[in-house]
Formats: structure tokens, C-alpha cells, sequence
């Protein structure tokens, strides 16, 4: 239970009770996963001291901007999630595809800040976690730890992100900005995308150190949990919205690349709500879930060679392979000059689509192109929409120009060259990546797993096994009023003179 992070009572009331003085002395309350999931419930006074707050401080107020409804300045509330529609112009299928924009979230301008809180607010509030002497140690590949650190920051703790090496030199910058010690606090192990066994490895290291607590995104329940709750109702209350506009949509599938699997939970509360269908997204050069594969590629915020504890694989329809070359050559081309013009003028892509554009990192682009993917595999049609998200924007890629336009187009492009890139990987996205699970293909995947978490990380054979059922998914939907309700007795507590 406490490697899983399943508990709902205090377990240390010494560590609770010194975490208490020090967030009364900071002045931290922490939100409830209720108000992530609508802000609207946010009392009006930490709304109206927010106004003053910028998006991108250490500020404690901006826990209560960890969640979907930020509008565009990234400081006022909006009513609907920022999300953009995509036309037939730009993807090719009948089938509107939605996005929900990552982008906004507060400090580090992906969602992965979300599930780092959902993360650390159970250990907090049990006790588990004592921001005065312990480190938190943040695995990552590049934005869960970014999320971390900035949460720990607002406690005044060391927050340690552990990333490879081979990740994205504006990772790395913003890290060596809010760390409070760039030489002990960013760990690099070696390689890039998907290597998250080397990554494993250092926190098994940090692990023998009392003084570490290790918030396994991999494996903590929280990172899934806040997915299913907050990113789940966000997206379900998009599609709503959207589905004014076109009456009769269905809401047919939801694509989501999987790193540590917590985004894709959401998928598990757009199929209780909405029938639809969960599609697993990954690189077709690491193809894990697709072919027990293995491999580098640079769709960034994807960790590979591994099945992630937190996925409910059982419940994944399908899984897309999408290709590294697709995602560099379309993020070439959606950020240059050249590019836009051709998709603008030959491709009669509108303005408003090209500048949510700059809202769309790697991952964000192998999620759209999984959801051309499923429009063709399931010959979509106008009125069922395929949702998914953007975790992070192109802004957190541009040291990736050079390297993209060399690799992917010899070092030279303009009209020609965008024209080849869209008709190859947008317009030729076909399904030869794209597998439907059978039942059977389902216990395949599941089965993966087990060399992970029981032969290499001592999960025990019972705990792993019990995630195959629905049932035991079902139930952890539980466990978040009653973190609710520690959380309560938690500001109740720092608001008071005990
Ligand atoms: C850019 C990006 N995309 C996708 C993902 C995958 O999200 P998840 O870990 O929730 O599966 C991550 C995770 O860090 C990411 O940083």
C-alpha cells in the first residue's frame, strides 16, 4: 500500500503536524481535486487574490491554477477548457478533432504540473512526505519533473528531477532557474526518450537515502486518479460545449501518448460518460505496447520500454503507432514561415487554426495524427469527434529547430518541402501502425507489465495482478473524496492556531 500511495488515513501524524506549521508559516493552502475539477468552485477570496498572481511565480496561490479552465493569459478563469477544433483543412478526415491546450497551466505551461499534485497532495496530507527535511525526487522525461520542482519550490523543499540526458534544451533551462541547487537537484541519466528503465534506476538509488521520497509517476495512483477526475470532466465538459455547436456529435474516441499512462486515465471517465473509445498512443520506433518493441525516438514526454503501473490497459481499445518523422517534419512545418504559408494558401488551413498551432509540442502532434488515425481506421464521419490533448506547446522545442531541419529535410526547406512533409505524414497518416485490441492482445500488453513492476521494481504479484480486473479501478475512484476530505481537514488545521 504505501509504494501504491492508496492510503486514506494520516500515517505519520508527527511528519503531518510539521508539515501543518510550515504551510501555515508560508501561508499554503492546497486545493481539493474537487475544485482542479471545476474551478468555479474556488472560493471567491483565493479568485480574487489570484488576479495579482503571475501564472509563472513560485506563488502558492497558483495550486489553485493547476487544472484545464485557465483562460488564454493564463490568469482569469475561463468558462469552457481552452481547446481548439480542428477542420478537415488541417487534418485531412471528415471526423472534427478536439484538443484541449496543456499549454496553459500554470508555472511550467504543460499539464504535467497536474500530475505531479496529484502526486504529492495524498502524501502530504497522510503525513508521508515532510517538506522540512525531505527531498522529493521527480522522474521524469522532462515535465512531470519540471511540475514537481515547481511544487516543491512553493513548499520551500529540494525538488529533484531525474530526466535524461538527450531531453530538450528548454527542459533543462527552466529546471536550472527554479531548482534550488542546479548541481545536486537535476539528476541526468543517460539517453533520451525511452530510457525510463535508466531512470528507475537512479531513483532505486536515491531510494536507499530515508531523507528521499520518490513520487514514481509510474506508479502512484494520484497521477492517474487527478487525470481521471480533473482531465476527464475538463474534456467531457469540451466535448459538451463543441457538441452545442454540432448537435448529434458522438464522442467516439480519445487519443492520448503515453508516458507514465496518467492522461490516458481520462480516457476511463470519457468512456463511463460518453461511450467513448481509449486509444494508447506511442513512437513506431519503440513500439512497446505494439510489438513488445524497444528503440529510441523523439516524440518527447513519451518514457517507452515499459508498461506503466498506473495504466489501466484492460480498459485501452487501441493503440496507434505514430512515427518520430511525422512529428518533427509537422512541427517544422507549422513553425516556419514557409510552412504556414503553404498550409494557409495551398491547404486553405484558417488563421485561427494555425495560430493555436503554436500550442502544439511533439507529443501534441502524435495525438492528432492517432486521432487521423482512428477517423480513417473507424471511417469516421462529420458528426464523431476524436478529443485529445496537448500537453505542451512548441514554445519548449525551438532548440529543436536545427537538429529537425537537418535530419528530417537535409537542411533545406521552403514550399516544396512543406507540401511533401503535409502530404506524407498528415495527409498520407494511415492505420498500418494502428492496432484494435482484442481480449486477448489486452492480457498481452497487461502481461509486459510484469516484467517492470514485479521482477524489477518488488511489486507484489497481487498487487499487480489485481489491476486487471475493472472493478479494482472502480474502486480507486474512492479514494479521492476521502483525500478530499483530508485536504479540508488539512487548510482547516493550517488556518488554525494549534
Ligand atoms: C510532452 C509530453 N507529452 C506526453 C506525456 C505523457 O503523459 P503521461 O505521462 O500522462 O502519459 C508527457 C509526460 O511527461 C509529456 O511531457
Amino acid at each position: 500500500m504505501t509504494q501504491l500511495g492508496l492510503e486514506t488515513h494520516v500515517v505519520h501524524p508527527d511528519t503531518l503536524a510539521r508539515t501543518i506549521a510550515r504551510f501555515r508559516e508560508r501561508g499554503i493552502v492546497l486545493p481539493t481535486f474537487s475544485q482542479l475539477a471545476d474551478p468555479s468552485t474556488i472560493p471567491d477570496d483565493i479568485q480574487a487574490r489570484l488576479a495579482d498572481i503571475d501564472p509563472d511565480a513560485a506563488d502558492p496561490l497558483n495550486l489553485f491554477r493547476v487544472h484545464w479552465y485557465n483562460a488564454a493569459d493564463r490568469k482569469t478563469l475561463a468558462a469552457v477548457p481552452g481547446h481548439v477544433v480542428l477542420p478537415k483543412s488541417f487534418t485531412g478526415v471528415d471526423a472534427p478533432i478536439i484538443v484541449a491546450l496543456g499549454e496553459r497551466f500554470p508555472m511550467i505551461t504543460a499539464h504535467k504540473v497536474l500530475a505531479a499534485y496529484g502526486c504529492l497532495a495524498p502524501r502530504l496530507v497522510t503525513g508521508q512526505f515532510d517538506p522540512s527535511h525531505h527531498r522529493a525526487i521527480w522522474p521524469s522525461t522532462g515535465n512531470y519533473c519540471r511540475g514537481g520542482v515547481a511544487v516543491s519550490r512553493i513548499m520551500g523543499c529540494h525538488g529533484v528531477a531525474i530526466l535524461p540526458e538527450g531531453m530538450s534544451r528548454e527542459r533543462f533551462d527552466w529546471l536550472e532557474s527554479w531548482v534550488l541547487d542546479a548541481d545536486e537537484d537535476i539528476v541526468r541519466t543517460p539517453g533520451s526518450e525511452s530510457n525510463v528503465k535508466e531512470i528507475y534506476d537512479a531513483c532505486n538509488a536515491l531510494d536507499v537515502d530515508p531523507e528521499n521520497v520518490i513520487f514514481n509517476q509510474f506508479a502512484e495512483f494520484g497521477n492517474a486518479l487527478a487525470h481521471r477526475l480533473c482531465t476527464g470532466s475538463a474534456l467531457s465538459h469540451v466535448f459538451q460545449h463543441v457538441a452545442e455547436q454540432h448537435p448529434g456529435l458522438e464522442l467516439f474516441a480519445y487519443t492520448s501518448a503515453t508516458g507514465s499512462g496518467g492522461t490516458l486515465s481520462a480516457g476511463d471517465h470519457l468512456k463511463d460518460a460518453h461511450g467513448a473509445r481509449i486509444v494508447a498512443v506511442e513512437a513506431v520506433e519503440c513500439p512497446t505496447l505494439l510489438r513488445n518493441g524497444f528503440g529510441e525516438h523523439n516524440i518527447q514526454g513519451i518514457g517507452d520500454k515499459h508498461v506503466p503501473f498506473v495504466h489501466n490497459v484492460m480498459n485501452t481499445d487501441a493503440v496507434a503507432g505514430v512515427s518520430d518523422a511525422a512529428t518533427d517534419s509537422l512541427f517544422y512545418v507549422l513553425n516556419t514561415p514557409e510552412g504556414r504559408a503553404y498550409l494557409a494558401e495551398r491547404q486553405g488551413v484558417p488563421q485561427a487554426t494555425l495560430d493555436a498551432t503554436s500550442s502544439f509540442g511533439l507529443s501534441s502532434l502524435a495525438n492528432i495524427l492517432a486521432a487521423v488515425q482512428v477517423a480513417r481506421y473507424w471511417d469516421l464521419g462529420p458528426h464523431q469527434a476524436v478529443i485529445t490533448v496537448a500537453t505542451d506547446g512548441a514554445a519548449l522545442y525551438g532548440s529543436e529547430h536545427a537538429g529537425i531541419l537537418a535530419k528530417r529535410f537535409g537542411g533545406r526547406f521552403d514550399t516544396v518541402a512543406a507540401a511533401q512533409a503535409w502530404g506524407q505524414h498528415l495527409l498520407g497518416q494511415n492505420t498500418a501502425w494502428f492496432q484494435e485490441l482484442s481480449h486477448t492482445d489486452k492480457h498481452r500488453v497487461f502481461n509486459l507489465g510484469y516484467y517492470t513492476w514485479v521482477e524489477q521494481q518488488g511489486v507484489s504479484l497481487e498487487d499487480f495482478e489485481q489491476r486487471r480486473q475493472q472493478g479494482f479501478w472502480r474502486d480507486l475512484a474512492a479514494l479521492v473524496p476521502a483525500w478530499d476530505a483530508l485536504i479540508d481537514d488539512f487548510n482547516a488545521r493550517v488556518a488554525g492556531a494549534e
